[in-house]
């Protein structure tokens, strides 16, 4: 049977171990993983029968250039799966991505599951030179690291020690409860992993999936890995909704994501610095959503409604508001009015019409989750000219926390319209636009002022860039 040999580079840890579970599950691909650029070359430079790269590094360092840059200089270059939203042309080394090898794919966030499996299929005819499918999973075990059941204590299969080529021992029963002081001492007489039957493999891969929770628990190294984290949750949140609804684990993960993103922004004096550390890599809902959550607390940090439930609140409701779309380019528009006519189907419409009132009702149904929070996403596409939808109320109708929240979309949204950049500059042209457009008055006039705190540069500050 021909098996794919990947490297496979991620540098974060958990993910990364997701995707090595779901590649060998689903493609039963033999991975050999890198966390960072050096180890993945490392790793190419001591190998010799690895048939395909994955590469989820982030392309803003020249540090993570030097793998793709190895793989042109050897002899033959090897097909390369590149998971990234830049540009890949004007980046270094990359410029011929297309043409470096036939089967090279950018696959970009958020990762669309039909387009992943059509590169690595491809990849795989490539390689073996006949059209290749990926194996069967069948009766027999199949082998799986022992980090992924130190990390649980519980999993849905049985899980076995191998003792010969023929004879297998089960160390955990499915569904029981188990302690790691057996599969530690395993891990000192060099057993590296499990194995598990390879049809019951994919259960192992699904459940594992929930561990991203698990990273919450552990503190990410610096703010720029905390960000990730969300990014990925939120990810993980859309994704799930679509296929299952708002499930156990879904409200789980935007909790913790929701307490993570107010603690971030109390203990941030710079707000600025914060958002502009933020890549736009995972897709526009996960970015902008983060970036309300984000400019909704600072504001509120800067006024009236400082309390721990009301940030909660505003950081639920920006998690949320826009999650009932699946298309990121509908959900960039702001105004009816903007709508191009031709470009969406009346279905994508109604969605797009109705993707407030129905966040509302998925918070409002689940009582794990703060209450009163469904206001304030019902009404964030309402304005103070009364131009908004779905209801059309003015500025003296509109609840004053959903005022403030309308403020930081609208900012946000403006700023990101610009350079992105949320430079004083910036920050101070679009709370001008915005005085201009009636969004200091009525119910308004408050969150305003908390949005002229919070983004107002102190005289001082501006110097200091000069
Ligand atoms: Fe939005
Ligand atoms: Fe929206």
């Amino acid at each position: 049977m021909e098996l794919l040999n990947i490297l496979y580079i991620n540098d974060i840890e958990a993910v990364r171990d997701i995707y090595v579970m779901r590649l060998e599950a689903n493609y039963g691909a033999f991975i050999i993983e890198a966390a960072s650029a050096s180890e993945a070359v490392e790793k190419l430079k001591e190998e010799d029968d690895i048939s395909l790269i994955i590469s989820a590094l982030d392309l803003d360092c020249e540090e993570n250039l030097e793998i793709y840059h190895q793989n042109l200089l050897k002899s033959e270059a090897l097909p390369f799966i590149q998971m990234s939203n830049d540009d890949l042309k004007n980046t270094k080394y990359y410029s011929n991505f297309k043409d470096d090898h036939p089967a090279n794919t950018q696959i970009t966030s958020p990762v669309d599951p039909k387009l992943f499996k059509k590169a690595l299929v491809f990849a795989g005819s490539c390689i073996f030179d006949r059209p290749w499918t990926p194996p069967q999973a069948s009766d027999h075990y199949t082998h799986v690291k022992m980090s992924n059941f130190l990390r649980l204590n519980k999993i849905p299969i049985d899980a076995s020690i191998k003792l010969s080529d023929t004879k297998y021992v089960k160390v955990i029963e499915r569904e029981q409860i188990y302690g790691h002081e057996q599969l530690e001492r395993y891990v000192e007489k060099g057993v590296e992993g499990l194995y598990v039957f390879a049809k019951e493999y994919k259960i192992l891969a699904d459940y594992t999936s929930k561990a991203l929770l698990g990273l919450y628990a552990r503190k990410p190294k610096n703010k720029k890995d905390a960000i990730k984290l969300q990014l990925a949750s939120l990810e993980d949140v859309h994704t799930r909704m679509n296929d299952e609804g708002l499930t156990k684990e879904a409200v789980a993960l935007t909790k913790k994501t929701m307490e993570a993103s107010v603690a971030q922004v109390k203990s941030t004096p710079g707000i600025w610095q914060l958002i502009n550390k933020m890549e736009a890599n995972k897709g526009y809902i996960y970015d902008h959503s983060l970036k309300v959550s984000f400019v909704s607390i600072a504001i509120a940090k800067k006024s009236e409604w400082n309390s721990d439930g009301t940030c909660y609140k505003l950081s639920l409701a920006a998690l949320m508001h826009d999650m009932c779309l699946t298309d990121h380019e509908l959900a960039k528009i702001q105004r009816l009015e903007e709508i191009e006519e031709g470009r969406w189907s009346e279905d994508d419409l109604e969605v797009y019409r109705n993707h407030g009132l129905e966040a509302g009702k998925l918070i409002k149904g689940n009582k794990q989750l703060p209450a009163d929070v469904d206001f304030i996403v019902e009404q964030h596409h309402e304005r103070p000219d009364s131009n908004g939808f779905p209801r059309g109320i003015s500025k003296n109708f509109i609840a004053p926390l959903a005022c403030l929240f309308i403020l930081a979309h609208e900012f946000v949204h403006r700023v990101s319209d610009m350079d992105g950049e949320f430079s004083p500059e910036n920050c101070q042209v679009v709370i001008d636009q915005l005085a201009n457009e009636d969004y200091n008055k009525g119910n308004f006039k408050k969150p305003f002022q908390g949005l002229i705190n919070a983004f107002t540069p102190k005289e001082d500050h501006i110097k200091k860039r000069r």
